[in-house]
């Protein structure tokens, strides 16, 4: 188990408790750990993108609530530079969450960096992207595919995909959640948004969005070297290859007349009704980051929720009895997706204890501030989900899941935010949480999964926090021997989750 701060460098906290956010002081730089000896604040970029979530907590811990990557300048980690003056910040906590998420024009987002090709600027340029006007004229023509009647007519493709995985599935199989997961969401994100049957051509995309998003995130993205093999060659090939693969398809439903339920038969529909709506450029490209950003985040909660279930036998035994009295081994209907109450309660403690949401970059268009704190313009300023939901200010034992907290907990959308919040939040939230919860109550119904002893659990964070090597489980029949299913894990995990109190049923 790992538990030491690395962060061994600390600021004098009494010049940052001194300072609350709220007052309209006179403005002061924020703390940050000096630089690291020869590597400088490449040394902390380093250490930050191998473990954002310990980077983030000792940060927190040494430095209070606002703090920097590094002493001095760095240039932005996540966006192309603009300013010499621009750093990088951390804003901790409900209140810097609801600055950075409301104050819109001072708080933008950015193209990340990368390869300055037609394919990038094509990708790039979507909803994520786009600030203002833009944005909201953008999000109001893609919210129709996300309204209840679309929502109710993509939970029988969600129930029909899952059912034909557990069929695959036999008892003493060992399997590895994540791929399952990832493949059951690529599945049913490839109907619902491309009205597609899972090809080998879209596993290729699927993999190729995963290599190209790993890239972006990480400090590989900051060596532009264009040569064979390197990282910053395979980003740019795949950058390619996902836009023409997209753009064929849209030529394809085009070319057939096909339009079905579908996000994209939908978003095309509406193209050619109105030619003053999304253009075909914006239609591959909000296409690629509604696939981006629904399907690895969806397959990363549900692996972790089933992780989270095995660990903690008394909280699946309440969900079971909570399915097997209202739904007698059916599905949820989609009505009752939204009146289940320890389903909800379960799947809204494993968005926050295991946030699939772990860093979130905005920039600073001017010189601003984050509490009290100067923030020059160029800078770029991190929120995160996760760091939040492990803050002990906001949630009692914080490391601990604990469904029942939800039986009085009314968090603000700043304290509770695996969604986001504000003018940006989630555009796909209902869809995530429908495939959660029909999901989770269709496999805890069918199958008991027990985690395997040994297993090491380190985090893997690009956007979206995935177990680094997976999560291997044996399938068995569920026979509610849900004590069985816990095993002795080693890991960062135990930095995350306090898994010592599980309790047997
Ligand atoms: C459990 C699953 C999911 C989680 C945890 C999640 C999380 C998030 C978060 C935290 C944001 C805000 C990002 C920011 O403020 O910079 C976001 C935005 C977004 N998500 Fe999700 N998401 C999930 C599922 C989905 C699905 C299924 C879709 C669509 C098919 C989707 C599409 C989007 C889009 C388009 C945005 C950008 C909204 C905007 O900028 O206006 N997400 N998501």
């Amino acid at each position: 188990m790992e538990t030491q701060p690395e962060l061994a460098h600390h600021e004098p906290l009494s010049s940052v408790q001194a300072v609350s956010p709220k007052q309209h002081s006179p403005r002061v730089s924020a703390p940050a750990p000096p630089a690291m000896p020869i590597f400088g604040w490449r040394g902390n970029a380093l250490r930050f993108f191998r473990n954002p979530i310990r980077f983030m907590a000792d940060l927190r811990d040494a430095y209070g609530p606002v703090a920097c990557l590094v002493q001095g300048k760095n240039p932005t980690l996540f966006f192309q530079p603009s300013s010499d003056r621009g750093r990088t910040f951390f804003g901790f906590g409900a209140e810097h969450n609801r600055q950075i998420l409301t104050e819109v024009d001072d708080f933008q987002t950015r193209r990340p960096r990368g390869p300055k090709t037609w394919a990038f600027d094509q990708l790039s340029n979507n909803i994520l992207t786009m600030n203002g006007e833009k944005h909201t004229q953008q999000r109001l023509l893609l919210m129709p595919a996300f309204t209840r009647e679309h929502l109710n007519s993509y939970h029988n493709d969600i129930i029909e995909i899952t059912e034909k995985m557990l069929q695959q599935w036999r008892p003493g199989d060992r399997r590895d959640m994540l791929t399952e997961m990832n493949r059951l969401t690529l599945e049913i994100s490839s109907k619902t948004l491309f009205g597609l049957e899972p090809t080998a051509d879209s596993w290729l995309l699927a993999s190729k969005i995963r290599q190209m998003v790993d890239i972006l995130f990480s400090p590989l993205a900051m060596i532009p070297i264009d040569l064979p093999g390197t990282p910053y060659r395979k980003l740019r090939v795949n950058l390619e290859d996902t836009a023409k693969s997209l753009q064929a398809e849209i030529e394809r439903k085009r070319a057939l007349g096909i339009i079905g339920d579908d996000f994209l038969s939908m978003m095309i529909a509406a193209r050619d009704e109105d030619s003053g709506r999304l253009t075909d450029d914006e239609l591959v490209s909000q296409s690629f980051i509604m696939f981006f950003a629904g399907h690895d985040t969806t397959s990363c909660a549900l692996t972790w929720t089933l992780f989270l279930l095995a660990m903690h036998p008394e909280a699946t035994a309440e969900l079971l009895d909570e399915l097997d009295e209202h739904l007698g081994g059916q599905p949820p209907t989609y009505q009752q997706t939204y009146t289940l109450p320890v389903l909800d309660r379960v799947i809204k403690e494993s968005l926050r204890v295991l946030s699939p949401g772990v860093i979130f970059p905005r920039f600073a268009t001017c010189d601003t501030h984050l509490g009290n704190f100067e923030v020059p313009a160029g800078s770029e300023v991190i929120f995160s989900p996760y760091t939040t939901h492990h803050d002990p200010a906001i949630y009692h034992q914080p490391n601990r899941f604990q469904p029942e907290r939800w039986l009085s907990l009314k968090p603000s959308p700043y304290e509770y935010l695996p969604f986001g919040a504000g003018a940006r939040k989630c555009l796909g939230a209902g869809l995530g949480t429908i495939q959660l919860k029909v999901i989770i109550a269709m496999i805890v119904q069918r199958y008991r999964l027990r985690m395997i002893a040994g297993t090491k659990i380190n985090p893997h964070v690009n956007v979206v926090l995935s177990p680094k090597h997976g999560l291997p489980m044996v399938i068995h029949p569920q026979d509610r021997e849900f004590a069985h299913s816990r095993a002795n894990v080693g890991g960062f995990i135990h930095r995350m989750v306090d898994l010592e109190q599980a309790t047997t049923p």
